[in-house]
Parts: structure tokens; C-alpha cells; sequence
């Protein structure tokens, strides 16, 4: 079998678990194209980072409150991104805004994941519970999760993937986000980055 070539950076804030499902898959021998060369915090506490220190992945933490300005926080990361070589970036619960400038300079490499079926309860301050509320009090019967392209629209960027999840009768918000991340978030999250490091790696190797 062929080396993996595409390196990967998964950027986090919280808990982890999206990142936990890429490493699983990692484990298992399901992320053929890729590897996970670096998980990057937004968050010095994040529970995300003691998930990647157990599985040996190196880690990076950037605050952009320490650094003062965003110009100073994307020059950080992207001198990070560079000594890693890193050519796949997976937003996974990452809580930080990234420019459109810094977007722009990984086009069709920066892939995120959200908590609904976009373009319903997306965009600008749809992130976390906010979005399962949003979900139950429109009263919609099916949500799910997309793995989409990041670009300079928040939310906004080419479909990748999609997988639905039905809402229960007296379902919560915090019953919802667990149904919608064990059904949908932790199955699509490995297999897209696949698909996506199979399509890098193919143009790194024509490249050649
Ligand atoms: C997930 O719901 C993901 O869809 C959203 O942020 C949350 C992160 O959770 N973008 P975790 O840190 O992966 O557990």
C-alpha cells in the first residue's frame, strides 16, 4: 500500500470528540490518504488536546487573546501550518474566526463541521446548542450534519456531506446534539476527510 502523504491539522476548541472520531478512524486503518501530523487549540483547556497527547499527535496551542490582534493569531497558525507542512485542515469544534484572507490561502483545504443540514440553522451565530434550539423551536423532524469546504461565507462553502438524524418527540437540545453527533457528526466527519485526502493526494501526485 502507497504511503499517506496528505498531512492533516484538525483545529479544536472544546471537548473533542468530532477529533476523537478521526483518530478512531485513524486507529482503524480508515484514513488511507492522510495522516493527523497536528491538532491545533484555540483553548489551552480544551479536553481535545489531552485526546491528542493519548494518541501521540503532536499539539499546538494559539490564543488570540495573548496575541492581541487577529492579524498576530492567523500569522501564528500559519507559521505553525507551514513548519508542519500541513496541507488538510479540519475545523472540529473550532470556536476561533478565521479571516477570509486566511481562508482564501487554502482554497478546497479547509473543511468544517456543522450541526445541521445547511443551509437550515447556519451561518453567523449558529454554533453548539444554539443550533439544536433553533432546530426544535422551528419544529423541524429531521436535522443531521454536514461536512462542508470552508470559504469566506460563514457555513457557506460546498457541500461535501450529509447525514440526517430524526428529532424525538420531547427531545432537548442536549439530547439532540448527543443524537446528531453519535449518528451523523462521528460517522461523515472520517469518511469525508478521506474523500478529500484522496483528492489531495492525487493532485500532490501528479504534481510530482
Ligand atoms: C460539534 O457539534 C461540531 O459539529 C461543531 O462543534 C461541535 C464540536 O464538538 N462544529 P467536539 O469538540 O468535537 O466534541
Amino acid at each position: 500500500m502507497r504511503e499517506p502523504t496528505v498531512r492533516i491539522a484538525v483545529f479544536v476548541s472544546g471537548g473533542g470528540t468530532n477529533l476523537q472520531a478521526l483518530i478512531d478512524a485513524q486507529t482503524r486503518g480508515e484514513l488511507h490518504s492522510g495522516k493527523i501530523e497536528l491538532v491545533l487549540s484555540s483553548n489551552l483547556d480544551a479536553y481535545a488536546l489531552t485526546r491528542a497527547e493519548a494518541a501521540g499527535i503532536p499539539t499546538a496551542t494559539v490564543i488570540k487573546k495573548r496575541l492581541g490582534t487577529q492579524e498576530a493569531f492567523e500569522e501564528r497558525i500559519l507559521a505553525i501550518l507551514r513548519e508542519r507542512e500541513i496541507d488538510l485542515i479540519v475545523l472540529a469544534g473550532f470556536l476561533s474566526i478565521l479571516s477570509a484572507d486566511f481562508v482564501r490561502r487554502y482554497p478546497q483545504r479547509i473543511l468544517n463541521i456543522h450541526p445541521s443540514l445547511i443551509p437550515s440553522f447556519c451561518g453567523k451565530g449558529f454554533y453548539g446548542l444554539r443550533v439544536h434550539e433553533a432546530a426544535l423551536a422551528y419544529g423541524v423532524k429531521v436535522t443531521g450534519a454536514t461536512v462542508h469546504y470552508v470559504n469566506e461565507i460563514p457555513d457557506g462553502g460546498e457541500i461535501i456531506m450529509q447525514k440526517a438524524v430524526c428529532v424525538r418527540r420531547n427531545d432537548t437540545a442536549e439530547v439532540l446534539q448527543k443524537r446528531v453527533m453519535r449518528q451523523a457528526e462521528w460517522k461523515i466527519l472520517p469518511v469525508a476527510v478521506e474523500l478529500v485526502s484522496a483528492k489531495i493526494r492525487k493532485s500532490k501526485e501528479k504534481e510530482k
